[in-house]
C-alpha cells in the first residue's frame, strides 16, 4: 500500500480557484520549503490542517486535506444552528460577509497581473446574492440503502443528496436550508410516504429495489412547483402495478394541500446509472412550470436547463444589461455567444434590432425556441454551433456585429475564438465569466492584442455557501 507523505499543521491562506485552496509553509526539506500548496477538501482560510501529498510537481504540490487540527477563527455556527451536512457545504459555517470577502479576494488575485497591464483598473464591490439561504430552484434527492459504501450497512433507508467527494454517502435529514419551506414540506411528505410504504430504497450496487429519486423544481416568481418521482418500475414484485398506482394516488393527493404543485411526473427508471430522469410519465396537470425573469416568461420542463438561483439570475442579467445605454443599441446586431438558455439574448432583443444567439448544446433549443415564441420575440436568430466555427464563417461572409456578449464555459474559450472576436471592432464587449482564472487569461490576450480597455469589472455572487463567483466585465474600444 502506498505510504502517503503527510504535512502537519499547515495554515490555509486563501481560495485560489474553484474548490482549490492555497498555503505555503517553512520546511527543512528544500524540496518542500515555501513551495505553493494547492489543497482539495473542506477547508476554510485560517484553519490549521494536516495534508496528504498527492503530487509533488516542480513548482507546486497538490494535496488533500486529511484532518482539520484547528478550526478557522472565521468559522461560526450558522445563525439557525445548521449542521453543515444539511446545507451540503461546510461554507454554511462561514458568515456570509466572510464568504463575500473570500470570493472578492479570489477575483482580485486572479486579475492582479491585469492591473499591471492597465494601471487605472478598479474592481467594483462584489454584488451579494439577494438570498443567502433557501435559494435553489432545483434539487435532487437520492434514496440510498447504505449509510456508507465501505460499511455496507444494509438496513438503512436514507434520502438525501450526494455530497461532493463522498458520493456514496447519503445521510438522512428531513429538511435543508438550500430550498424554501414549501419545497422542504413537499420533500418531507414524499419521504414519509416512501418510508411508510415499506418498499425498499433502490440498491445502487445490486441494481434492484424500488425508490430512486425525488427531483423538485420551483418557479419562485410565479409560485409553482414540479415534482419528478423516480422509481424502478422493473422491481420484481407481483404487486408492481398496485405500487405504481399507490405512488400516483399519493402524489396527486398532496396537490390538495399544496396548490402550487402544477406538474407531476413519474420517472420509470430501471437505468443502472444514478440518473433521476428516465422514462417520464406525466401524471398531473401541465407538462411544464412557468417562471418569469425580468419581463421574460419561461417554460421549464423536467429536462430544461435553468439557472439554479432565480433571484441571482435576475441580478446578473440586470447587471449585464446595465453595462450599455439601451437607447444606443436600437440599430445594433448583438451576438450572444455561448448562449446557454438564450436568456441574455432574449433580454437584449427588447432593445436591439437583432440578436444572434450561438450555443453548442441543442438539447434545450426546442424549449427556448418555444419561449421566444411565447414572449413574441421575433428579432432573434438561434444558431446551434461551436462559437469558434460560427465566428469563422460569419466573418468570412463579411457579416457585421455591433455588440458582443460572451459567457463562455468554466473550462475555456477556444483559442481560435478570441482573435476573431477582436476582428469585429465593436465599441463594447461584455464578458461574463464564471471562472476568474480563465477570465484573467482571456483579458490578458485582449489587452495585449487590441486597443480595448476594461471600463468596469463587477463580481456577482452566484451561489452562497459555495466558492462559485461570476464576474461581469465591460471592455471599451
Ligand atoms: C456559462 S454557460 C452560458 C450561460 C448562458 N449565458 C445563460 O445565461 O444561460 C456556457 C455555455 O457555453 C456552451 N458551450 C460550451 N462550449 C461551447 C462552444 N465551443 N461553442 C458554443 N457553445 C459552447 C455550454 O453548453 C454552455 O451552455
Amino acid at each position: 500500500m502506498k505510504k502517503w507523505t503527510i504535512l502537519e499543521n499547515i495554515k490555509v491562506e486563501k481560495l485560489v480557484f474553484w474548490w482549490k485552496w492555497f498555503a505555503r509553509f517553512k520546511s527543512e526539506n528544500p524540496d518542500l520549503d515555501w513551495k505553493a500548496l494547492f489543497i482539495t477538501g473542506w477547508v476554510i482560510p485560517g484553519s490549521i490542517v494536516n495534508l496528504k501529498i498527492l503530487k509533488n510537481r516542480k513548482d507546486y504540490i497538490e494535496t488533500q486535506c486529511m484532518e482539520v487540527v484547528k478550526v478557522s477563527p472565521i468559522e461560526k455556527k450558522h445563525p439557525d444552528n445548521i449542521y453543515w451536512d444539511q446545507a451540503g457545504s461546510k461554507w454554511v459555517n462561514i458568515p456570509y460577509e466572510e464568504q463575500l470577502k473570500i470570493k472578492a479576494a479570489q477575483v482580485e488575485e486572479s486579475l492582479f497581473h491585469i492591473k499591471t497591464l492597465q494601471k487605472d483598473l478598479k474592481i467594483n464591490d462584489i454584488i451579494p446574492s439577494p438570498l443567502v439561504d433557501w435559494y435553489r430552484n432545483k434539487i435532487e434527492f437520492s434514496f440510498w440503502k447504505y449509510i456508507s459504501e465501505k460499511e455496507h450497512k444494509q438496513e438503512h433507508f436514507n434520502v438525501w443528496f450526494h455530497k461532493q467527494w463522498e458520493f456514496s454517502k447519503v445521510e438522512d435529514f428531513d429538511w435543508t436550508i438550500l430550498i424554501d419551506d414549501l419545497m422542504n414540506k413537499i420533500y418531507k411528505e414524499i419521504k414519509d410516504y416512501s418510508k411508510s410504504s415499506w418498499l425498499p430504497a433502490y440498491d445502487q450496487f445490486n441494481h434492484q429495489w424500488f425508490f430512486r429519486h425525488i427531483l423538485l423544481r420551483r418557479a419562485f416568481f410565479t409560485d409553482q412547483v414540479m415534482i419528478i418521482f423516480s422509481i424502478n418500475h422493473k422491481f420484481n414484485t407481483a404487486n408492481i402495478g398496485i405500487e405504481l398506482q399507490k405512488a400516483t394516488d399519493f402524489l396527486i393527493s398532496i396537490t390538495k394541500k399544496y396548490s402550487q404543485i402544477k406538474s407531476i411526473y413519474l420517472s420509470l427508471n430501471d437505468n443502472k446509472s444514478d440518473t433521476a430522469i428516465w422514462e417520464l410519465k406525466l401524471i398531473y396537470w401541465e407538462k411544464f412550470i412557468e417562471e418569469k425573469l425580468l419581463w421574460i416568461t419561461f417554460n421549464i420542463s423536467p429536462k430544461s436547463f435553468f439557472q439554479t438561483n432565480s433571484f441571482w439570475a435576475e441580478k446578473l442579467y440586470s447587471e449585464v444589461l446595465n453595462q450599455i445605454d439601451k437607447s444606443e443599441i436600437k440599430n445594433f446586431t448583438v451576438l450572444d455567444l455561448y448562449a446557454g438558455t438564450w436568456t441574455i439574448g432574449m433580454i437584449f432583443a427588447k432593445y436591439a434590432k437583432k440578436v444572434i444567439s450561438v450555443e453548442l448544446v441543442s438539447d434545450a433549443s426546442k424549449d427556448w425556441e418555444e419561449n421566444a415564441r411565447k414572449n413574441e420575440i421575433k428579432n432573434m436568430e438561434f444558431v446551434c454551433e461551436k462559437v469558434e466555427d460560427f465566428l469563422k464563417n460569419y466573418i468570412e461572409k463579411w457579416e457585421k456585429a455591433d455588440l458582443l456578449i460572451i459567457d463562455p464555459p468554466r473550462a475555456w474559450m477556444h483559442p481560435n475564438a478570441l482573435p476573431n472576436i477582436l476582428k469585429f471592432q465593436t465599441k463594447n464587449i461584455i464578458y461574463v465569466s464564471c471562472n476568474p482564472a480563465t477570465l484573467s487569461r482571456d483579458l490578458d490576450y485582449i489587452l495585449r492584442n487590441s486597443t480595448y480597455k476594461i471600463s468596469s469589472i463587477t463580481p456577482v455572487d452566484m451561489f452562497p455557501h459555495t466558492p462559485h463567483i461570476e464576474t461581469v466585465v465591460k471592455l471599451e474600444l
